[in-house]
């Protein structure tokens, strides 16, 4: 199941420093990226069918589904914008095309630990993309207790001009558990008229670690279900 999210602020304050630079950026690089999202769109779906293929091909041959639920996003020209002022980036078209590589978004959110590991591999090892970066924050978590592998591809995509652009994709796989902490921690820390106080990021750490060692556990029992 892949279910596509229409990008959509959920930040009132993005949302005005999204209408800042966008106002601050030539005209010119806006209508360049706008033509530029249908690409990354193409890209992102590209990628969204080999997963589906990856998927399909390990359950006949593994009798077991790697992926629970696929979701893809794309980000606003305004977001791309804002996040290449805020990371200090010149507004071009090429440097936001090396600086900002989360314009095309796929999170692939599997049942097992080990499915995310082995679905990495199976990503990884394929020729029709190049890997760009990978951050483990499984095996090394964020301060905060965030967990999820990040993968940025780049994966050809064929223009009507005939041309092929390399895109990037950024691939965030992750368990359901981590999938579940990931949303509502987003949802509690980047609502704007909340204070995040440092008792809620230390009770968020607790639950994070708590939900890796039931990761670790129904790793366990489903490995004692598969054949021998
Ligand atoms: P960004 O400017 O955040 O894109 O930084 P980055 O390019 O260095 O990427 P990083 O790997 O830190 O994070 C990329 C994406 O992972 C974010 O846009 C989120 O979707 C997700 N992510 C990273 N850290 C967290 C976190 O602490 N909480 C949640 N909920 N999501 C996170
Ligand atoms: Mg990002």
């Amino acid at each position: 199941m892949i279910l596509e999210k229409n990008a959509r602020y959920t930040s009132f304050k993005l949302t005005r420093a999204a209408a800042g630079a966008a106002a601050r950026a030539d005209e010119g690089l806006i209508e360049q990226q706008c033509r530029l999202q249908t690409l990354y769109r193409g890209g992102m779906r590209q990628l969204c069918a080999q997963l589906e293929f990856i998927d399909d091909q390990f359950r006949a041959e593994n009798d077991h589904d790697p992926i629970h639920h696929m979701e893809c996003r794309m980000k606003t020209v305004e977001s791309i914008l804002e996040k290449a002022e805020r990371h200090g980036l010149p507004l071009t078209v090429e440097s936001i095309r090396t600086g900002v590589r989360d314009i095309a978004g796929v999170r692939v959110i599997c049942n097992y630990i080990d499915d995310v590991y082995r679905l990495a591999e199976l990503i990884m090892a394929r020729d029709d993309l190049t890997v760009v970066r990978v951050s483990d924050y499984i095996a090394k978590p964020k301060e905060n207790g965030y967990r999820s592998l990040h993968i940025v591809v780049q994966l050809p995509v064929r223009t009507s001009a005939g041309t092929t652009e390399d895109i990037p994709v950024e691939i965030q796989l992750r368990t359901v558990a981590m999938d579940a902490w990931a949303s509502l921690e987003h949802e509690m820390m980047y609502k704007p008229d909340r204070k995040a106080v440092e008792i809620d990021r230390m009770k968020l750490k607790i639950c994070a670690d708590e939900l890796a060692g039931v990761d670790r556990y129904m790793q366990e029992i489903y490995k004692q279900l598969e054949p021998v």
